[in-house]
């Protein structure tokens, strides 16, 4: 794989191939435990408006590279993107998080939906990509990213955050029917969205499938696995250039699946603190490279207690190539950033070959 990358470590450890040193980058790596974030996202006015400006979100991103020796950058967008250029009215409500105006809960509402067009509907996150990565200058590589359509319909049946999925489990039992044309609808908007960013620059890519571990083995594979399985088979990871753009399936609370989720065909597996990266890789070999997995609230501890976390994955993993470390889950919003970079020379430190 040719790469013109200074840093290609990430790259290098999703084709598990060997590397210096194991590569990190942190899930919320730009968000509002950064103080430079919130002053930031205050001058945007509201948190679409700090996604839909291509120079803000290129400087929100770029904040904790210079803060931090950080393995790669994240697109800052939101996942939550699609359902909004498909009509739903996304609100940010403050204390309460993301709320749609128009949910779906209806057949009906469901044949209703749009495609969104990458072009005139998302053209401001293509133009996000494509400014960061001429920022990025060669540095590191820019992850694109989308949420499942599984995790998307969550969150456009609920109308926003939910902790029993009434309304979306009700769908699911009550008409699969329509579950399914709405999730068919989301997998091909989600290929196409991530085809685009592929296209405007992003050198990697991830899923986040937050929510598919809330559901049952049997449900997982068909409601959530099978439209992932359908975004591996329809995007164009060969570059025409020569390079491979990678792709990393991360479902919470999803670790006892990864042997199904490595049957797709990904390139990596996000993995939660509830596993430990030993099992996981009995079960996969070295077919998949493994991202992840400390708990994020080990980063309230003393700085001795992060270090022995780190090392302790790490040790976990093993000698092998194909480590990405990570949080399990997206950093907090109340961690002191100083603990950040205690982690992140932690994991460089104690990976050097
Ligand atoms: O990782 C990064 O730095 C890139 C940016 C990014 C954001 N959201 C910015 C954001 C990414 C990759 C996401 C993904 C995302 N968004 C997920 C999947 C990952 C996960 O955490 O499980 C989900 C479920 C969402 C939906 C979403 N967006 C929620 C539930 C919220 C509210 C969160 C909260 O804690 O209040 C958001 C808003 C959001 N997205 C913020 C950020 C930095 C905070 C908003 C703010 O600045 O007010």
């Amino acid at each position: 794989m040719t790469s013109p990358l200074k840093n290609d470590r990430l790259l290098r450890a999703l084709a598990r191939q060997p590397v210096d040193r194991t590569p990190i980058w942190i899930m919320r790596q730009a968000g509002r435990y950064l103080p430079e974030y919130k002053a930031t996202r205050q001058r945007a006015g509201s948190f679409m408006d700090l996604c839909r400006s291509a120079e803000l979100a290129c400087e929100v991103t770029l904040q904790p590279l210079e803060r931090y020796d950080l393995d790669a950058a994240i697109l800052f967008s939101d996942i939550l993107t699609i359902p909004d250029a498909m009509g739903l009215g996304l609100k940010f409500v403050a204390g309460e998080g993301p709320v749609f105006e128009n949910p779906v809960r209806s057949a009906a509402d469901i044949q209703r939906i749009k495609q969104p067009d990458m072009g005139s509907d998302l053209g401001y996150v293509m133009n996000a990509v494509s400014t960061i990565r001429e920022a990025l200058d060669g540095g590191v590589p820019l992850i694109g990213f989308t949420g499942s359509p599984w995790t998307l319909a969550t969150y456009m049946v609920e109308g926003g955050g939910t902790k029993d999925f009434a309304k979306v489990k009700g769908l699911v039992y009550s008409d699969p029917k329509a579950a399914h044309l709405l999730l068919d609808k989301l997998a091909d908007s989600v290929t196409d969205y991530l085809n685009a960013q592929i296209e405007s620059g992003a050198q990697a890519l991830m899923v986040f499938d937050t929510w598919g571990g809330v559901l049952a083995p049997h449900d997982y594979r068909e409601f959530s696995l099978q439209y992932m399985q359908r975004i591996v088979d329809g995007l164009h990871r060969e570059r025409p250039d020569g390079t491979y753009v990678p792709v990393t399936l991360f479902t919470k609370g999803g670790g006892q699946w990864a042997s199904w989720i490595a049957d797709t065909g990904a390139d990596g597996i996000g993995l939660d603190w509830t596993v430990t990266l030993d099992s996981i890789r009995e079960q996969v070999g070295d077919r998949v490279a493994l991202q992840g997995n400390l708990d994020p609230s080990v980063l309230y501890a003393p700085d001795e207690v992060i270090e022995r976390e780190v090392a302790r994955i790490l040790g976990e993993f093993g000698p092998h190539p194909g480590h990405v470390f990570n949080l399990g889950h997206g950093i907090h919003q109340y961690v002191n950033p100083d603990k950040v970079k205690v982690l992140v020379d932690a994991v460089h430190r104690l990976s050097a070959r």
